[in-house]
């Protein structure tokens, strides 16, 4: 068990969320998917507010993987308007909150006016210190990791880099991630349990907790019921129980 009673250094520094359910939580009550999406995004809102309220630096969103770009192009262009909705009604808040935006993943794919209108996002916001609320978009956990060694090959090519020196570490500078912690507790909503290629390499030792409830209805207590079974895991990365408890760290 957790023999440290601190609620704030038993807090998690970076929470990634599986917002799984939305399709479902739909159909349930006869609606087209996209009202489900639509209920989904009040609820980013909601998570959002939460994780600025208790001190939660980093949020990462499974917004869209890699893999949504094969469900139909209506599903697929309706989840990029309410992107878009959610920019335009959200931004002014988020500023004020002094959070801050980013994305990880092909964000280039994503429709011209959605880029534009993220960048700006981004850029309004990157000097935000509070928190940052990182949206994956069109991201692949396997893709950022391929992406990382192509970099790296360059600058071993050109020299700027030499082979010796690629550590986990170093590598990790070279992910979408780069500069944040990894999550130290990984969501998933909707009841399945896997990660779907959501943060493959930065979720190594990050702790997993599976959810029944549908995205658009996991609020405040169902979050906070995710932090206190975080908080009651002992986070060993590899090192035994003693070790933990004299507060050494593997790193
Ligand atoms: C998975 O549910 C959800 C998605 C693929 C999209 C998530 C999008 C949102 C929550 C709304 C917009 C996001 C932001 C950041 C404003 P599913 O459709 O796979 O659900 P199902 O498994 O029940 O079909």
């Amino acid at each position: 068990m957790n023999s440290n009673p601190d609620p704030h250094s038993s807090f998690p520094r970076h929470v990634a969320i599986i917002m799984d359910g939305n399709g479902r939580w739909a159909r349930r009550r006869l609606m087209p998917r996209l009202e489900g999406h639509r209920h989904g995004a009040k609820s980013v809102r909601r998570a959002v507010e939460f994780c600025r309220r208790n001190g939660i630096e980093f949020l990462t969103l499974y917004a869209f993987s890699t893999e949504n770009w094969q469900r139909p192009p209506s599903e697929v262009s309706g989840l990029m308007k309410l992107l878009s909705q959610f920019i335009d009604s959200e931004l002014d808040e988020i500023h004020a909150n002094d959070i801050r935006l980013r994305t990880i993943g092909q964000l280039d794919r994503l429709p011209a006016s959605v880029v534009e209108k993220i960048r700006t996002a981004v850029e309004k916001t990157s000097k935000n210190k509070a928190m940052v609320l990182n949206i994956a978009l069109s991201y692949g956990g396997r893709q950022d990791i391929v992406n990382a060694a192509l970099k790296i090959t360059q600058e071993l090519k050109s020299g700027a880099l030499e082979a010796s020196a690629v550590t986990e570490e170093i590598f990790s500078k070279y992910l979408d991630t780069a500069g944040m912690p990894d999550p130290d507790l990984l969501i998933r909503t909707g009841g399945e349990m896997r990660l779907s290629n959501f943060l493959s390499w930065q979720s190594a030792y990050s702790e997993l907790y599976f959810s029944a409830v549908l995205w658009p209805d996991f609020d405040d207590n169902e979050f906070m019921a995710a932090i206190q079974e975080f908080r009651s895991r002992q986070r060993r990365f590899g090192m035994i129980s003693e070790q933990i408890e004299a507060g050494e760290r593997a790193y």
